[in-house]
């Protein structure tokens, strides 16, 4: 061990569920990737389920992921992602490499990059991108910012370091924040300024898993905004493809994965129109700990504090069907002073920073 000679990549089969018979080599990756997050974070909130990475692994109509593992003779010592998008984005990948603690700075990481960058290539992609992560607490490091200005992530961090050594630039940061529901969370003074703002023009409808038929349409629409409306840095990102199945098909990956979605949104009584929708999922099998996931406003519906509105009928649902549920995690642009204020009144708090990355070959 220790030597990159010894170092076979291959790249990773799935098994046909997370604990057949055909599944020790992913359990094993499993355990590694769990390892990495322990080492940043302390805890393992940020690290999806066996079932839930198996889920979210498998190809779909709109994009493909291949993982590529390095063995030595000690076992798992990295693994690599790369993402390519199928219908949209066609010129960028994301790619991510983990290294478990006790196997760095033995080029192990730097041997699985090149092999993700050479797989995005034959894909096609010429814009290679990717994420970083950066607990609270280093603000006495030396930080290095984006394009933005909006917040900074240490240069010397393991994963900074890395990505500059290979080319990468610091694009965006993100700032990851934690609402704490153990703590008292008292939101009926901001609940009743936006009921109060929004008036009666607009009603909050409410679905868990699947939406509604009649909403489909504009769902998929709305969905597809996320893209185009919500801040990017200096990444550069298309706007996606969105349809009635493209949302089916998120339905259906995060059924596999074992998630529950709760889903508000706000429609304009008049026009009919979808105004706005926010989700947080559930794991059951991580019932501590939920994900806020996107929340948009449509631009002409914005200024009614129809987020806020939402995304507080949303937490009181989450709240009431899973009590178990101690902390909420968000992820937002640091630039994205709106949303960024409406979770901090909300309660949510730092919890630490990702660094998004970008590299052109061309
Ligand atoms: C970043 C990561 C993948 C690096 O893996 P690794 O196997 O240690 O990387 P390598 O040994 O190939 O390092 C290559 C170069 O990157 C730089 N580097 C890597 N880790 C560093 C660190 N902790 N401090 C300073 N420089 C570092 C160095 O220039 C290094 O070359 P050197 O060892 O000859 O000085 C690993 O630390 C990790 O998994 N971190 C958490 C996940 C993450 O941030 N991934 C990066 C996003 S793609």
């Amino acid at each position: 061990m220790g030597d990159i000679a010894e170092i076979e990549i291959q790249e990773l089969r799935l098994p046909a569920t997370p604990d057949g018979d055909d599944a020790s080599e992913f359990r094993e990756v499993c355990q590694a990737l769990d390892a990495v997050v322990l080492d940043t974070w302390g805890n393992l909130d940020r690290a999806p389920t066996p079932r839930s990475r198996l889920g979210d692994w498998r190809p779909t109509d709109n994009s493909t992921l291949s993982v590529f593992v390095a063995r030595d003779r000690a076992g798992v010592a990295g693994v690599a992602f790369c993402y390519a998008a199928l219908r949209d984005n066609l010129d960028s990948a994301w790619l991510r490499v983990e290294v478990p603690p006790q196997r760095r700075r033995r080029g192990i990481g730097s041997a699985l990059l090149a092999r993700v960058e050479e797989c995005a290539a034959g894909y096609g992609r010429h814009i290679f991108q990717s994420s970083t992560e950066h607990p609270e607490g280093f603000a006495s490091s030396k930080l290095l910012f984006p394009v933005t200005g909006a917040g900074g992530v240490p240069e010397s961090a393991p994963g900074a370091a890395f990505a500059l050594r290979h080319g990468y630039r610091l694009e965006q940061t993100t700032r990851f924040s934690v609402l704490d529901l153990k703590e008292n969370q008292d939101w009926s003074d901001a609940e009743a300024e936006a009921q109060r703002i929004a008036g009666s023009d607009y009603e909050v409808l409410t679905w868990t898993d699947q939406c509604p038929a009649e909403l489909l349409d504009q769902m998929a629409a709305i969905m597809g905004r996320m893209s185009t409306d919500s801040p990017a840095g200096g990444l550069e990102i298309e706007a996606e493809r969105w349809d009635a199945a493209r949302v089916r098909e998120v339905e259906a990956t995060a059924r596999e994965q074992g998630q529950i979605g709760l889903t508000a949104v706000a429609r304009h009584r008049r026009s009919g129109e979808l105004a706005a929708y926010t989700t947080i999922y559930v794991d059951p099998e991580k019932p501590w700990v939920a994900d806020q996931d996107d929340t948009l406003v449509m631009r002409r519906h914005r200024g009614h504090r129809l987020g806020m509105l939402i995304k507080i009928a949303n937490l009181r649902r989450l709240r009431e069907r899973f009590p178990a549920v101690e902390r909420v995690m968000t992820f937002n642009a640091e630039e994205n002073e709106h949303m960024l204020a409406i979770n901090v009144t909300l309660g949510f708090r730092p919890a630490g920073y990702d660094g998004e990355w970008q590299k052109r070959t061309i």
